[in-house]
């Protein structure tokens, strides 16, 4: 997909011209799970699937209009008058609410959105929307774009106005990751650097059911808490989960699960600086690291399933893999591979009638490797 789609699209739509057309990708973690809400490190990359929002200002117009062509159903609202509505539009009608209490004087408008990000496998399809409207819509105002700011703004709408309890990462990787690097960023300080990553990356999409995946999720996250108000018992200058140290998880004597949570995420949070480190070294990820963070997650954290533990064992028998794990929450979704593209390509190939035969649910997969984050496409102005 190119913004010259969204162009065209818009046209067709609205029979002019968009002022501005903006995009922003989704995204996978390379490693860096549970770690985000934990005030940990993590390790995304964009894919090259992305999210293009175009869109007219309508000054003079009562009301403004989002057309979608992955929906059949027309956004219309007062931009001066939002409310959530519990619709696919609450993405971009979140942004518009945020940048107006931030002082940006919105006016209403004509958009429409076109996005080859999968939706409902995990990979940030509703960061790339945020994303990308946030950006075309300052850009409409006349707003000067921080991506960090973006970031910030687009995890507001997230967690608020969507009300889903994520942690920043998927907005950070959307907004800031660039061409041929992974975005380390600390979740705590949100401090970023670019590392770059040659290596091409398989996602698997277990298309399996992710019904779990909310309610498990906030259970984990009280769990951390909970764990975190304990450590601080014996530990008070401790700044966030993440940090502890896996010892002092140790000596602390939590209940079994709690310490389980718990240890997961301090060591992952060691394994991120350890694949940043090899990274910068040799441009290739450490593959048994990954292998690790799996490992950890389906018996630690326990947000993996038999369909995500198939793939990484099928991945592991396979030459010219070197890592894989589950990515993103867990509980179904999708695991990456990493290593030569030849291999993932076979891999892919290969397993796809199996894991068909075995689950009974059609996986996707698709090959990708690092891009670039939300950029402005096209302006008039
Ligand atoms: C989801 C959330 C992220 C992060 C991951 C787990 O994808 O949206 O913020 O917490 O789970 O690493």
């Amino acid at each position: 997909m190119k913004p010259s789609d969204a162009r065209e699209f818009f046209r067709k739509t609205f029979g002019a011209d968009p002022d501005a057309i903006g995009s922003a990708p989704g995204r996978v973690n390379l490693i860096g799970e549970h770690t985000d809400y934990n005030g940990g490190q993590v390790l995304p990359i964009a894919i090259d699937r992305r999210t293009y929002v175009a869109i007219r200002a309508r000054p003079e117009a009562s009301a403004s209009k989002i057309v979608s062509s992955l929906e059949s159903t027309v956004a219309e609202f007062d931009v001066e008058n939002i409310a959530a509505s519990g619709n696919w539009w609450d993405y971009i009608t979140g942004v518009c609410s945020a940048l107006t209490a931030e002082g940006v004087r919105l006016p209403q408008f004509e958009a429409v959105v076109q996005s080859d990000v999968p939706t409902g496998s995990g990979l940030s399809s509703s960061a790339a929307l945020e994303l990308s409207a946030a950006i075309t819509l300052a850009q409409i105002a006349d707003e000067p774009i921080d991506l960090k700011k973006m970031a910030l703004l687009a995890w507001r709408v997230e967690t608020q106005f969507v009300g889903v309890a994520c942690g920043v990462m998927d907005q950070f990787a959307s907004a800031l990751c660039r061409d041929g690097h992974a975005l380390h960023l600390w979740c705590d300080t949100l401090e970023t650097e670019h590392v770059a990553m040659s290596e091409a990356v398989l996602i698997f999409d277990t298309a399996s059911p992710r019904s779990l995946r909310a309610s498990e999720f906030n259970k984990r996250r009280a769990e951390c808490e909970e764990a975190l108000l304990l450590l601080r018992a014996s530990n008070p200058a401790l700044a966030n989960l993440a940090e502890a140290d896996p010892e002092m998880i140790r000596r602390a004597h939590l209940p079994a699960t709690l310490e389980k949570r718990a240890l997961h995420v301090a060591q992952e949070n060691r394994r991120v600086e350890a694949v940043v480190q090899q990274l910068k070294r040799s441009h290739t990820l450490r593959g048994e690291l990954l292998y690790e963070s799996h490992e950890s997650l389906r018996d630690k954290y326990e947000c993996s399933t038999p369909e995500l533990d198939w793939f990484v064992e099928q991945a592991r028998k396979k030459r010219g893999i070197t890592g894989a794990r589950l990515t993103g929450a867990g509980w179904g979704g999708c695991a990456i591979a990493v290593g030569a593209r030849e291999a993932l390509d076979a891999l892919a190939h290969e397993i796809t009638p199996a894991y068909e035969q075995q689950f009974h649910h059609k996986p996707r997969s698709w090959l990708t490797s690092a891009s670039r984050g939300a950029s402005i496409e096209a302006t008039t102005k």
